[in-house]
């Protein structure tokens, strides 16, 4: 074995973290912790996971229950394509007869990519596919000193060559773990803690000065803003909501009636809108009051800045469909964005 692949794994029997979807070889609870975990630090995803397998234990108990459940229980986690995905590839996992053990039959699986593939057959089924994520990237471009460009085809290239080197192909789960924990832990995006690496001696990147210039990413992420404008209506102890099921960001969840603008807008500017003023018609409205203003919310590609009024209206108006009215006290009942809980959050104290 080479020194790179002893030490980190000498390193992690000292320092990796007991985590429940460690030690164990049930693909499918392998296959929810890697889902969680793509876009989730492990101690935000750590009780998502727990309550996630209590409540859906085996894949037969995920395939039978609904798209609305499984996202409800993903709320606040963020990526929720990510539940849609695993909701619909555990239907497909109940109809191929089981879980699927062949690298190339799991890769296939809807929500699945390269790392996800490589984690699950190395921790379930011990086969020798390398993990590639941002961790092992940051490791292995620091330690080697690679200044190829980590979204370049020429970097995914390379380091997913090296990564596979590195592997050591007797116990690929330990190899798996250990880098995984040691980006996490040891050499992390900022302050390393180089002075305690096992790899200090040998490291090109501490050697060179180049820890805080390592991994290099060729494209910036263009950022966009979106301005949306919610209503949460008040018609005695209704409101109404409506499920997002366009191509868009929160696909699948629920949310407050939503007029989305260019630009921030006034209270005054909304009112004199069209689209306000078609939804309701001014003779319908008792009182209108902002409660938010420019409440941030940052995900990758946008900024969305969303301001939130309280809308008493008349008991004969009614929203068409796809807005439905519930009881206020029911609105728990359904997944949100975090945005959307946090207004919620807001309207009690309002
Ligand atoms: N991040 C992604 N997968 C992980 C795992 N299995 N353990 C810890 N962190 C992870």
């Amino acid at each position: 074995m080479n020194l790179f692949t002893s030490s980190i794994i000498i390193w992690y029997k000292e320092n990796g973290r007991k985590l429940p979807w460690r030690g164990i070889s049930d693909p499918y609870r392998i296959w929810i912790s890697e889902i969680i975990l793509q876009q989730t630090r492990v101690v935000q995803g750590y009780d998502y996971y727990l309550r996630f397998i209590q409540r859906f234990p085996d894949v037969n108990s995920l395939a039978s229950a609904s798209e609305d459940e499984v996202l409800k229980y993903w709320q606040g986690l963020g990526y929720y394509s990510r539940a849609r995905n695993l909701h619909s590839a555990a239907r497909s996992i109940v109809e191929q007869g089981g879980f699927p053990t062949t690298y190339a039959a799991v890769r296939a699986l809807k929500g699945v990519g390269d790392y996800t593939a490589a984690a699950i057959c190395s921790f379930a089924y011990g086969q020798p596919y390398a993990v590639l994520d941002g961790n092992v990237f940051r490791v292995l471009a620091r330690y080697f000193g690679i200044d190829i460009p980590i979204d370049s085809t020429k970097g995914k290239k390379l380091f997913s060559a090296l990564s596979q080197e590195m592997l050591n192909a007797t116990a690929p789960a330990l190899y798996n773990q250990a880098i995984m924990d040691f980006g996490a832990l040891q050499c992390t995006p900022a302050s390393p803690s180089c002075s305690t690496c096992p790899l200090i001696e040998t490291c090109v990147a501490y050697r060179e000065n180049t820890t805080s210039l390592l991994p290099i990413k060729a494209k910036k992420i263009k950022v966009t803003h979106r301005y949306f404008q919610y209503f949460f209506v008040e018609q005695g102890t209704h409101t109404y909501l409506i499920k997002r099921d366009q191509k868009d960001i929160w696909k699948g969840l629920y949310e407050l009636p939503l007029i989305e603008t260019n630009a921030p807008c006034s209270l005054e500017e909304i009112l004199a809108s069209e689209a306000f003023q078609t939804v309701f018609p001014a003779s319908q409205i008792q009182t209108i009051r902002r409660i938010e203003k420019d409440q941030k919310h940052v995900l990758t590609h946008r900024v969305i800045h969303a301001d939130l009024y309280k809308v008493k209206v008349k008991e004969e108006f009614t929203l068409p469909s796809p807005f439905f009215r519930v009881e206020i006290m029911e609105v728990e009942k359904y997944a949100y964005p975090r945005l959307l809980d946090h207004f919620f959050s807001l309207l009690l104290a309002n």
